[in-house]
């Protein structure tokens, strides 16, 4: 199996990136997949929801210092769904100049990357964009979100070669109609898929307390909507 490099990108806080990237994470990791996340948001709000330690400092040297081509980089690995991380955190700020995330990273046999990116970091959106096969840009189904995440498809076209790109709605609340409204509109204004992930207290109370999100439930199916998609682009 070819490894799939998957960035979760959006200029916006709070609209479901890292509940997105956790959430494919386990779905992937619960299908016996190599998983790997890679936190690079220097809040570490991934590794956080992981209850792991959130300094970012491996992951910062990693990137930015060149490491010997036989050294495997460390990687903290769960068990039960199996899944390894690269915490995030406020290293990730002092990096001079990183080197692209396949290069430092090519120790690694991994089936699937997930890059969960911060919001408003361009350096490290790029660094995630360029390594991409995929790139979900993920905002809540509003007029102000969705206008960041227009930027991010914007320039994930400019790269060359460019990635596949879907939109993906955070948080939808089915019982308000413009969310409900949403995806269809959207689908018909951006010339890439649109697929949401419905609001789901399930999924909500696993990231508050330390838990990967649930295996069942309205997030997972919709997880499980998105995840489909990327397998049949990949
Ligand atoms: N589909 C969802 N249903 C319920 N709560 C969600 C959902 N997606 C995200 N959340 C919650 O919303 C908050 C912000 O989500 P998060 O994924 O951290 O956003 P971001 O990474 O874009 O800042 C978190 O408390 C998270 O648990
Ligand atoms: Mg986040």
């Amino acid at each position: 199996m070819k490894s799939c490099w998957i960035a979760v990108v959006g200029r916006k806080g709070g609209s479901g990136k890292t509940a997105l990237a956790l959430g494919l994470a386990a779905h992937y990791a619960r299908k016996g997949a190599r998983v790997l996340l890679v936190d690079l948001d220097p809040q570490g709000s991934a590794s956080l929801a992981l209850a792991s330690d959130a300094t970012g400092e491996r992951l910062a040297e990693l990137l930015d210092k060149p490491t010997e081509p036989e050294m495997v980089p460390n990687v903290t690995f769960f068990e039960s769904p199996a899944l390894g991380l690269l915490a995030g955190g406020p290293a990730l700020e002092c990096m001079t100049a990183p080197r692209p995330l396949r290069e430092a990273l090519a120790g690694l046999p991994m089936d699937v990357v997930l890059m969960d990116c911060p919001p408003g970091h361009a350096a490290l959106d790029r660094l995630a964009l360029q390594a991409a096969d995929v790139v979900l840009a993920a905002c809540e189904p509003h007029r102000l979100g969705i206008a960041g995440a227009a930027r991010v498809l914007d320039e994930t076209h400019a790269l060359q070669p460019h990635p596949r790109c879907a939109l993906v709605l955070g948080r939808l609340d089915e019982r308000r109609g413009l969310d409900r409204a949403a995806p269809n509109l959207l689908a018909g204004a951006f010339a890439v898929p649109v697929m949401a992930v419905r609001q789901d207290s399930a999924l909500a109370e696993a990231l508050n307390s330390g838990r990967l999100p649930p295996a069942s439930g309205r997030a997972a199916a919709d997880l499980g909507a998105v995840a489909g998609w990327i397998d049949g682009q990949t």
